[in-house]
């Protein structure tokens, strides 16, 4: 699939077969994660991944729009580094392009993945630093939930004239 397929055609997949993500597809997903942008190159980034059923049920139970991950069978806690970023907004920035790279990975390999976000809800991050023993300098951006495919979904085309301005507003 090339870059713009991808880009066009990929949809957040929130029913999954349960099947688990082998460790392969796994590593094409991260290496996909490292490569994104990031302000003044620091790479903010860190991974976590929770295959876990026990921690996947235990995310599901605090997190009103993550009750798909359990049966994905695989999340990855996109976290920033803020000794490395000390710019939130940024390191936000940073997790949020690792994100959609992994995202697009995704499709790419034929599997299904949902962005779920963390930060900025405080009910979301502070339970799951705790859950992950995540250091007080890392913050959990977002986790993504993947898996294969229990549901299929329509390209949906978004393009927007009215928010395209030559030159000025
Ligand atoms: C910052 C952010 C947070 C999101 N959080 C959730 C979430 O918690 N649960 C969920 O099911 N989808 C979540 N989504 C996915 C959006 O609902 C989805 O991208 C949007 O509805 C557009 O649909 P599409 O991804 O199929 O194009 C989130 C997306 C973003 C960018």
């Amino acid at each position: 699939m090339d870059v713009l397929e991808a880009i066009s055609t990929r949809r957040s997949i929130r029913r999954f077969t349960g099947q688990t993500v082998s460790d392969q597809d796994l590593d094409v997903l991260l290496r996909a994660g490292f490569q994104a942008p990031s302000a003044h190159n620091r790479q903010p980034w860190h991974f976590v991944i929770v295959r876990d059923k026990e921690t996947l049920d235990c995310i599901a139970e605090f997190h009103p729009y993550g009750k798909m991950l359990p049966n994905a069978g695989c999340g990855i806690v996109v976290c920033g580094d803020s000794h490395q970023q000390a710019e939130t907004g940024f390191l936000v920035a940073d997790c949020s392009a690792a994100i959609q790279n992994i995202l697009l990975a995704a499709h790419g390999i034929g599997l299904g993945a949902v962005w779920c976000g963390l930060y900025p809800k405080e009910d979301l991050t502070e339970p799951m630093s705790k859950l992950l023993g995540l250091p007080s300098n890392v913050i959990p951006v977002g986790i993504i939930a993947v898996g294969h495919k229990g549901e299929q979904k329509r390209s949906a085309d978004r393009y927007d004239r009215s928010k395209i301005h030559l030159e000025r507003w």
